[in-house]
This record gives structure tokens, sequence and C-alpha cells, in this order.
């Protein structure tokens, strides 16, 4: 006799192999280890941009931690910290009429401050007047010397104190006044002449580009095709001045053995990497660095530091992430045009979850973007308040759940009493890994994008359904009832699980969210990793009780 298996259901794994299957599969064990934001400089207090790239490399760390297995934080390294040194600083204090060392020690903490508010789960911070480093750097210094990348030099050209560099002619114009500017910057450029140490970085090229071209990941794509392009453009590397004579710069890390020049602070900046790990008195164990930089600083850590690295005889960085700048009202931030936005205002407004949200959400690595106090409140109050935040109203309400349950439901139940739901279910099956792909290339916004579209596929079959309306019990119709309620546990099955996914999905851009939701759905928080947001799997077979205590996601902004 033939047997024909017929099912009436579609299966869940048929939904899975039927949903497009990830291009790649990366492994936590090849995911970096150790992420590194650049230095701040201390010439002013933080503003939203700088909060920007912490938060961005935070996410990159705690999505990192959450794939570890059972959330290893011992083995990561997430660090950040302050350029203090250099011509900038130095004559910012001067024209405050600052004690150099009292106004680094105030602005310094002032990023620190911020980066706690922010909820950033940095494991080191380090500061550039910070002995150990000091002498990380003279180290370094002396290494290269004895290799004979470094000699003495008369040394020339126009030089940008807010940019911290020498700028090449083919990059200098003049404005209307006639004083020569920086294209790029649009920074003013002074004349420099000195005898300088120089970095024979000349002698390093073929190597840089090889590793640009073959080696390096770079996310965005856009960032790497610029710099790939750029490169080629340079016929030869010029080699580079190191050091400043102590006649013009005071504030710095003396060369060793001259007492009459000090290093220049992007050699002194770049070495931080390198002090977070104990070098030289340890080699490095977690190296390298994945980087995460601004768009203004791709040349400082795709040529300088691969060359100073290479020099060294140490591994160079395998993947950097750059990010575009932020915009107020569609102009550059900028002191003198007194558009810089406050991020310690933005916190206290929106809370750290709520700002850190809507710069992951709205901020597009590969172009700029706007910021705009009003955009920030309609993204917040649509997204986290309406859509998430009504959708755990919804499933956690008296009304709609009056045993304050967790329902557990099989799949085939579903199938069977909420056939509505299947094209979301198969969106939320599919859920971890689009997050997992758009995430490891530093595409937040696109992660976000999606867990938002399935929340809201969610609230979705709550209108379709109307459980309201089928809570009160019908008296005349039993089998009515009987189904109503099924569909009910359905519907509030699938909620819950896909608010516990986004919890999961989301904790590295919300992390005080995610925690909170854990403790209402009462889960415990070690539950809260990457492999168990798939439907079903963290929760044992029988129904739980919810938390009492009422939560709000998030205060609707007026
Ligand atoms: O460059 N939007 O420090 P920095 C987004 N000390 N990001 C912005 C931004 C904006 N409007 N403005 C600045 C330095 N940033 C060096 C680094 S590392 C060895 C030394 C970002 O304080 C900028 O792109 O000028 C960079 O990534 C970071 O803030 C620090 O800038
Ligand atoms: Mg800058």
């Amino acid at each position: 006799m033939k047997i024909i298996f017929t099912c009436r259901f579609v299966p869940l794994n048929w939904l899975r192999s039927s949903s497009q299957s990830p291009r790649r599969y990366f492994s936590s064990k090849e995911l970096p280890k150790f992420y590194a934001t650049p230095i701040f400089y201390v010439n002013s207090v933080p503003h939203i941009g700088h909060l920007y790239t912490t938060v961005y490399a935070d996410a990159l760390h705690r999505f990192t931690r959450l794939c570890f297995p059972n959330n290893d934080v011992t083995t990561t390294i997430f660090s950040t910290g302050t350029d203090e040194h250099g011509l900038k600083i130095q004559k910012s204090a001067q024209s405050k009429n600052i004690n150099l060392n009292e106004y680094c020690d105030q602005i310094s903490s002032k990023f620190r401050q911020l980066f706690n508010d922010a909820e950033t789960s940095y494991t080191h911070f380090i500061r550039t007047t910070d002995d150990q480093h000091k002498k990380v750097v003279q180290n370094l210094w002396k290494i290269l010397m004895d290799k004979g990348f470094i000699y003495k030099s008369k040394y020339c050209g126009y030089y940008s104190v807010n940019d911290e560099t020498f700028v090449p002619d083919n990059l200098i114009t003049t404005n209307s006044n006639g004083e020569k500017i920086s294209i790029e910057s649009g920074h003013k450029l002074e004349w420099y002449e000195e005898e300088n140490y120089v970095f024979r970085l000349s002698q390093l090229q073929e190597r840089i580009i090889d590793w640009i071209d073959n080696h390096l990941i770079m996310k965005p794509e856009n960032y790497h095709q610029s710099l790939k392009a750029d490169i080629r453009n340079i016929k030869n590397f010029k080699d580079l001045s190191i050091s400043r004579s102590k006649t013009r710069l005071q504030w710095g890390i003396e060369v060793p053995g001259d007492d009459t020049q000090l290093i220049y602070v992007w050699f002194d900046a770049l070495v931080n990497y390198l002090t977070v790990t104990g070098y030289p008195n340890k080699q490095p164990v977690i190296w390298p660095p994945c980087h995460v930089i601004g768009k203004d600083i791709i040349k400082f850590h795709c040529i300088y530091w691969p060359a100073f690295l290479l020099a060294a005889e140490l591994p160079l960085p395998e993947r950097i992430y750059c990010h575009s700048h932020w915009l107020y009202d569609r102009q550059k931030m900028s002191k003198s045009l007194g558009n810089v936005v406050d991020p310690f205002e933005c916190i206290e407004q929106f809370t750290a979850d709520g700002i850190r949200y809507f710069l992951l959400k709205e901020g597009t690595p590969h172009s700029d973007s706007n910021f705009n106090l009003d955009a920030v409140k309609t993204c917040l109050n649509a997204e986290l308040a309406d859509t998430f935040g009504n959708l755990l109203n919804r499933c956690t309400s008296e009304k709609l759940n009056p045993k304050q349950s967790y329902p557990f439901v099989s799949l085939d139940e579903i199938q069977e009493y909420l056939p509505e739901s299947l094209d979301t279910i198969n969106f939320i099956e599919t859920l971890s890994n689009e997050c997992f792909e758009s995430y490891l290339d530093g595409n937040f916004h696109i992660g976000i994008t999606n867990v938002m579209q399935c929340l809201r596929s969610i609230n979705g079959l709550f209108n379709l359904i109307q459980p309201w309306k089928f809570v009160q019990k019908h008296p005349h119709n039993d089998n009515d009832n009987d189904l109503n309620q099924k569909r009910l546990k359905c519907l509030l099955f699938l909620s819950l699980e896909s608010i516990r996914i986004s919890a999961i999905l989301l904790n590295p851009i919300v992390p005080n969210i995610s925690k909170s939701i854990f403790e209402k759905l009462n889960i415990s928080q070690e539950f809260c990793q990457w492999k168990f947001a798939k439907i079903n799997n963290s929760k044992q077979q029988n129904d739980n009780r919810i938390s009492s205590k009422k939560l709000i996601i998030f205060s609707k902004l007026t």
C-alpha cells in the first residue's frame, strides 16, 4: 500500500528552507574581540557626533558579546578615551587661560561621563597623558628608530592645526581672504619649515596598498572604494614628519634622546591602541583591533597606522568600520555656527536608550545624516512608544492576558488556529539572520528597520484578529469560544516571542529596554543571547507567568 503522507499545514522547517539562506555564515569565533573608537580631542566638550562614534562602536561590541557562547565578557576589549596632546589643544587651553593639565582633566572627564551616561560598555578608557601611554609611545619610537624607519631632515609644507596634519599641494585652495585652506576640511593652513624627525612612509607604499586592496575589510563599501581610488592617485608616498620643534609645540611626548623635539600628535594618538593591550610588557593577546572611525580620519587609520605597525612588525587591522557625519539642520555642526548638539541634553530629554536608538536607526554610515530634534521625537514616539510599547501593552494587558502568562503553543497549533500568521512567523524566523548580516556590515539602520517591521506586522495581526472583541465569553456558542481562546493564545505566544526576540536583537542598540523586557517577561538575562533569537528556543514547554510590574518601554514625548 502506498502511504501518502499529507501535511495539512506548512511545517516550520519548510518555511525556513523556503526563505533565503544567509549569504554566508560568520561564526562568532571570527567576530573581532577588540573594538576601538578613535580617542577624542579635548579641545572642546563632546557633541552628538562624538557620541555617535562611541555608540556605534558600542553596538558592535555588544553585538559581538551577544554572539559569544554564554556572553563571555571576559575576552573582549572595547577601548575609547581622549587625545590630549598637540598644538590644537595647546592653543585651545592657552586661549582660555587655563592650565593645560587641568584643562585636559576637565574635558577628558566630560567624555568619560558621557560614555557612562550613554551606557556604553567600554572596558578601557585611555588618556594620552597617562604615564603608561607615554612609555609605550617612546618605546615604539625607539623600535622604529632602531629598525631604521626614522631619520632627521628639514621638513616644510602647509599645516592645518585643526586637523593636526600637513596638507599636500593638490588638496590646498585659497579662500576669499586669500588665505590657504584645506579642501577636505576647510580649515586654515600655516606654512611650516622645520628640522624634524621623519618616518619612511615611502618605503611601505606597496605593502600598504596591498593591504588595502587585498586584506582589509572596510565597511561600508563606498569608503573602501574611494580609499582604493585615492591611493592610486598618489604617485609616491611622501615620508611623514613625526615630530615638532619645541619652539612651536610645548605640549606632547618628548622624542627619546632629543629634548628639543616632541612627538607628532597622530603618532602619539594612534599608539593608544597598543597601550590598551599592555604592550610592550606583554605581546598583545587580543590583536588586531577592529576600528570604528569617522570619514574624516581615514588617512590616519588606513595609511599612517598600518605603516607604523608594518615598521614595528606587528599584525595589521583586519576590519575597519567607517561612518559619515551628523549634520544639524543640513549644515555641518560647528562651534562658530552655534549649531552643535549637546549629547548630555539629548540623554536628559530622550533617555540614553532613546538617543542611542535614534542615532543608530537614523544614522547611515555610508552618507551624512541630518540631526533634528523634531525628527528624534517623531522617530522615538512612532517606533519605541507606539510600535514596540503598544505591542507589549497589548499582550500583557489584564484584558487580553488575564492569566498574565507567557503561553506555550506549538507551531502545529499556530498553523491550525492562526494560519494568517504564517508570513509573520516566516519573518520572525529569518529576522536574526537578517540582523546578523546587517549588524556585521555596520548597517544598524537596516537591522533595526527589520525588527520594527516584524513588530508592526504582529500589531497588524492584532488589528486583523481583534481579540478584544471575543475575550468576553459568548454565552451561546462554546465552540466559537474555544476556537477564539485558542486563537488568542496563539497570538499572545507569537507577540511575546517577537518581543523577546526583538529584545535580543535590539540589545546592542537599547540595552536598558532590552533588560527591562527580559525582566517583564520573567526570563533570566542569561537567555539574552543571539542564538536564542528564534521562535521557541529558550522557553520550556509550559506556560510561565510574566511579571506583574507595569513596564513602559518608552514614555511618549510630547
Ligand atoms: O579625530 N558626526 O578626534 P575628534 C559624526 N583625536 N561623527 C563625528 C562628527 C559628526 N558631526 N564630528 C566628529 C580625532 N565626529 C582624533 C582621533 S584616534 C587615534 C585620534 C567623529 O575628536 C570623528 O569622525 O576630532 C571621529 O571619528 C571622532 O568623532 C573623533 O573626532
Ligand atoms: Mg575632528
